[in-house]
């Protein structure tokens, strides 16, 4: 078997950033206290899920949705292979890992759009805090603080996937994830398409910056009374 490219640069960078903001977005809210923070990272956190889903219609062979998203004949014959130690490496991510992804990036997405509509309870509120009532703040409140919790287990599950395939079939996938190669007999892919990322990433840059500082009503300045 031949090591060939298989994950492009663009959905590895994606992966380690969305890591990395992850774990400021624990500690900035968690931790230190650094709401500005939180909602910065919060934002360039939601930009990366909404790259990662466009990438997955006109990136690379193995980051298009197109090639790991199957239905579930395909997910429960491929379940049925957990056990055997010595069934064969996925090019791509499994049938059963590729469920694993949508539904991470939808918990992401979905803890990040419900931070928009909330409130730290002393000044900082989310651009979207005075778009909506009161009744629908409440619920993106609970979101915001119940989705981490299952964030949190999705994770824990998925890096046990990784640390099961290390140790039990002896697939090691994360420097695949670092450097991009593995050895498989499927065609890798020839190029990362950076252009067309750049490009990807340019729009949704500016999409962000429409969706988090224009579309937002003003804030509603608040009397106190001392
Ligand atoms: C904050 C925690 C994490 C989140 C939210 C996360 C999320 C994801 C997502 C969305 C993918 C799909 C990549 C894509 O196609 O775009 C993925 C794949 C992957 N992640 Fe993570 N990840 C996390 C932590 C980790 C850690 C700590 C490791 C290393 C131990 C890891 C190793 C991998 C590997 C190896 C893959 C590729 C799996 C495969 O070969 O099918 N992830 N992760
Ligand atoms: C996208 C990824 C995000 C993650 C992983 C995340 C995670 C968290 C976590 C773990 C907490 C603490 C919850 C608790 O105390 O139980 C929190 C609180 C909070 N988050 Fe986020 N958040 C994200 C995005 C955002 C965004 C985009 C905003 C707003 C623009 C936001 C606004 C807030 C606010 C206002 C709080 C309450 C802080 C407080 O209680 O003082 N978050 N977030």
């Amino acid at each position: 078997m031949e090591k060939r490219l298989i994950w492009d640069i663009p959905t590895r960078l994606f992966h380690w950033l969305l890591v990395a903001c992850i774990v400021a977005q624990y500690l900035t809210a968690e931790v230190f206290d650094a709401i500005d923070w939180h909602f910065k990272i919060g934002y360039f956190t939601l930009g990366l899920i909404l790259f990662r889903l466009c990438w997955g219609f006109i990136g690379t062979t193995y980051a298009k949705f197109s090639q790991f998203v199957t239905g579930p004949g395909k997910v429960i014959a491929y379940a049925k292979t957990l056990g055997n130690k010595h069934s064969e490496e996925h090019a791509g991510h499994n049938p059963m890992g590729g469920w694993m992804v949508i539904a991470l990036l939808l918990l992401v997405a979905l803890q990040g759009i419900s931070g928009l509509f909330i409130t730290d309870d002393i000044v900082n509120n989310g651009p979207y805090y005075d778009a909506v009532s009161e009744a629908t703040r409440d619920i993106m409140n609970a979101i915001h603080h119940t989705a981490f919790n299952v964030l949190l287990a999705a994770i824990v599950l998925h890096v046990g996937a990784v640390v099961f395939y290390a140790r039990f079939k002896q697939q090691l996938l994360v420097p695949a994830m670092l450097h991009g190669k593995k050895s498989t007999n499927a065609p890798g892919i020839s190029s990362s398409r950076l252009v067309l990322a750049a490009i990807l990433a340019l729009v949704v840059i500016a999409l962000m910056y429409w969706v988090i500082e224009v579309l937002p009503p003003e804030p509603v300045v608040e009397e106190f009374f001392y």
